[in-house]
Formats: structure tokens, C-alpha cells, sequence
């Protein structure tokens, strides 16, 4: 029987998180803080893709180590030792909190936490891990089960089953009834001492929690907040890991997220930033008590790429350059982002919040007599005016994302944008709403 002819033409790709109602760009080339689609349209990228082209595009110095890596050696078994991981193991160790001195490597933020998972529940004997309503942790099945946000479960609880962990609300005025910052530390710790009670303590491996929120709306914890979590988690016997896929490497003004808070968790999980998104890299650093663990007991575990030598090579240059004064920048920088999104909401009274730290940053929007979200996000009736906000930024070519839920906008600019850049994107944004609205 003859075959039928393949036609390409027909041959699909399928991009990720793809929505039929908004025209998906399709990108080809960038360069710093912009990137340009196939129309020949240039944006400025104030979403670093997605939320990891943190050192901008196009650095040669990464392109290189890139290109050193693959014609000296390009793929060494991840069962094999490589310099290239050793090193990079060492040099994450120097930045990572205090005492995580060992590295596991993965390759997606997803497989990192589910990792972390299993280490968690072999070092402690216990199951369950607990996360926060509204957190984003992944998207395959393991990791799906972490994340707390209704849109992912949905959609992966239609054929998976999400079992093993408990949720547990985050510390969000709207979830407390509370804008003071100190009450509200204190209400949501309370909260999930009543959370962790009532699962069980026994139970209960970890907690896994972003310091700083990602795409559930850049939220930080109010002060002292982290510190309870950290005695709870001490108190009863259970890991605290910090997951860094968004906020590590410089997004927030520090190495990692959890080092603004001035605590020590047992485990981080990272991802995106560790190469600026130049390759696929991710892991979970861990203290040496449970690598010693895998040390003696072995570990019966591994994925193909996982610490792949070229995405290594890709890291170690991402890690110079984040040492030659990136995250001191942001630092100094992020004045001006926080100072023109205060203004954006001085002056429209349909954006309800500004939260943040860093370079991560959510404008939230919500009827001003009410404080009610302008449109049900879970509606999918194409009259969400924050869409025609991401629209609008769009037009005027500046590159904005979604929050989930899409009540909210998120500006996660690459950590190398300067203060022109930065207001570039503020007016793009200022102008948008000012149409939408
Ligand atoms: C905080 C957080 N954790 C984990 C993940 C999952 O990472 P990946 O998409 O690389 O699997 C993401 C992805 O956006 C994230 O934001």
C-alpha cells in the first residue's frame, strides 16, 4: 500500500500555555532588552521571556562558553562525573545560603521540585508536602500536584491524579482581611500552624514555598512573616524549601529570594536565571546531611540532562556576569521601577496594588468602589480589560506578562535594563491603561 504524503505544511508546532483568543509573536532574533518578530516588529522584552532571560539576549560571553563547551566535550553522562558540573556545584555553593553546599542537577524548574520533594520524603519518612494556594511550582504531574494555582490544577487534575500535599493560604491582605503588615504576618503564620496541626506535623516532609511570589503576583512575605515559618518548620520537624526557579540569580536584588529574609531553609530549587535562559538548566542545593545520605545510600534516580555540560558552561558564564555588578544594579535600580508604578497608581483608580521587590513586579487591577477583580479571570469570555492592558502593551512594543490570575499584570524586565529602559516600559504600560480605561 503506497504511503500517504507527509506535508509539512501541515506540521504544527504547539507553543506552551497557548491561548486561541491572542496572537502568539513569533521572536527571532534579540539583542539586551529587546528581541524582534518575524514582522521585522522590535519589543522591549519586560517579561524576560518568561521571567529567565535575566542577563538580557545575545551576551557573547555566554554564547561563547556556550560554543567552548560543545566542541570540547558536549554531552557527558549525568551518572559520570564532569569538571564542568564540579565547578559550577562549587560556584553555586559560594552564592547559596549558608550550608547548601551540595547540588543535585535537573533541567526544568518542574523536575527540581519534584526532586526536592523526594529527597525531603526520604530524609524526614514522611509524605506529605505542603504548598500555598495561588503558588506556581511546575506543570508536569509531580510538580502540577505542588502548585496551588487553580488554572494549572484544573487542567491537569482532568487526567492526573494530584495526591501527597496539602495547601495553605499565602500571606495576601486578601486572604486576612488585613493591610498591616504585622497582623498579617501574624494571621497567616497562625493560619498555617492550624494548617500544619491539622495535616498531621508527623505527616508532613516539607514546606515548599517562593519567598517571593512568581507568576501568582510578585507578593513578598510582610516582614518577620518568613521568620515564623521557618520556627514552625522547626519546631515540628519539617524541611523548608525555598523554590528559587523565578526569584533566584539576581530577579529580586539578591542571589536568591530567600536571603532577603534572612533565613536558612534546608533546600532551594532553581531554574530559569542560573544560565539567563541561554540553556536548559535547573537543580536543588541541598545541605550536606542529605547529600551525605545519597552519598551512602545512593540514589536510584537521574534524567538524561540533567546538569547538561553545555547548560553548565552556560551557567558558570551567566555567573560571572551576575558577579560583574549585575545584582548591584538592580539594587540601585529598582527605585525607579517601584517610584513609576507608585505614580501608575496614584493616577488610575482601577489599579488596586503595586507589590514587588526587584525586578519582579505585579500591577494589580480591581474596581475601585468595590476592590472586587473587574472580570471573573475563570470566565473565558475574551472581557478581561487587564488582557487588553497586556494588549495595548503589546502594541506599543513592550512585552508584558500575565498574572495567574490574569487580574493582574507581572513587569520581570532582564536584570540588565537601565533606568531609560525601565521608564520606557513604565510610559508603554502608563499609556495602555490610560486607553483601556
Ligand atoms: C516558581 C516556579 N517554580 C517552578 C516553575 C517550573 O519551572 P519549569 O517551567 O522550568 O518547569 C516555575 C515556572 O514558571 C516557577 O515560576
Amino acid at each position: 500500500m503506497s504511503q500517504p504524503e507527509l506535508s509539512t505544511e501541515k506540521a504544527r508546532e504547539i507553543p506552551h500555555w497557548y491561548s486561541p483568543d491572542s496572537e502568539t509573536l513569533s521572536i527571532t532574533e534579540g539583542s539586551g532588552v529587546h528581541v524582534w518578530d518575524t514582522e521585522g516588529r522590535q519589543h522591549l522584552d519586560f517579561c524576560s521571556q518568561l521571567y529567565c532571560a535575566n542577563l538580557g539576549h545575545s551576551n557573547e560571553e555566554i554564547e561563547s562558553a556556550i560554543t567552548d563547551q560543545a566542541s570540547t566535550i558536549a554531552y557527558v553522562s549525568s551518572s559520570k562525573r564532569s569538571p564542568v558540573r564540579e565547578e559550577l556545584a562549587g560556584r553555586l555553593a559560594a552564592v547559596a545560603p549558608e550550608g547548601l553546599t551540595d547540588t543535585f542537577f535537573s533541567i526544568s524548574g518542574s523536575e527540581a521540585n519534584e526532586i526536592a520533594c523526594h529527597l525531603a520524603r526520604e530524609h524526614t519518612g514522611a509524605t506529605k508536602i505542603l504548598t500555598r494556594w495561588r503558588s506556581y511550582h511546575g506543570a508536569t504531574y509531580g510538580a502540577g500536584g505542588l502548585t496551588g494555582d487553580p488554572d494549572t490544577r484544573a487542567a491537569l487534575e482532568r487526567n492526573a491524579e494530584t495526591t501527597g500535599t496539602g495547601k495553605f493560604l499565602p500571606p495576601i491582605p486578601e486572604a486576612f482581611d488585613t493591610d498591616d503588615p504585622e497582623e498579617l504576618a501574624e494571621r497567616a503564620a497562625d493560619h498555617l500552624d492550624f494548617v500544619i496541626r491539622n495535616e498531621g506535623a508527623d505527616n508532613i516532609a516539607a514546606i515548599i514555598t517562593e519567598p517571593i511570589a512568581g507568576t501568582s503576583g510578585a507578593f513578598t512575605g510582610p516582614a518577620d512573616y518568613f521568620q515564623r515559618v521557618q520556627e514552625l518548620c522547626n519546631e515540628y520537624d519539617i524541611l523548608l524549601i525555598s523554590d528559587e526557579v523565578i526569584a533566584g540569580f539576581g530577579r529580586c536584588g539578591d542571589w536568591f529570594g530567600i536571603q532577603t529574609e534572612d533565613v536558612r531553609p534546608d533546600m532551594i530549587t532553581f531554574a530559569k536565571g542560573v544560565t539567563g535562559a541561554y540553556m536548559p538548566l535547573a537543580g536543588v542545593m541541598t545541605p550536606p546531611e542529605i547529600g551525605d545520605a545519597v552519598a551512602e545510600d545512593g540514589l536510584a534516580l537521574g534524567q538524561t540532562f540533567g546538569g547538561h555540560p553545555v547548560a553548565c558552561a552556560a551557567a558558570l558564564a551567566a555567573i560571572d556576569t551576575y558577579e560583574d555588578g549585575v545584582i548591584e544594579h538592580v539594587q540601585e535600580t529598582e527605585p525607579v521601577l517601584e517610584a513609576g508604578l507608585q505614580e501608575i497608581a496614584e493616577r488610575y483608580d482601577v489599579v488596586h496594588d503595586i507589590r514587588g521587590r526587584g525586578f519582579h513586579w505585579s500591577v494589580v487591577f480591581a474596581d475601585p468602589e468595590t476592590g472586587e477583580a473587574l472580570h471573573d479571570p475563570r470566565v473565558d469570555d475574551g472581557d478581561n480589560p487587564v488582557h487588553d492592558v497586556i494588549a495595548g502593551c503589546r502594541e506599543r512594543g513592550v512585552l508584558v506578562g500575565g498574572g495567574r490570575p490574569t487580574t493582574q499584570i507581572l513587569l520581570s524586565p532582564p536584570l540588565v535594563a537601565d533606568a531609560a529602559d525601565l521608564k520606557a516600559g513604565i510610559s508603554a504600560l502608563d499609556d495602555a491603561i490610560s486607553t483601556v480605561f
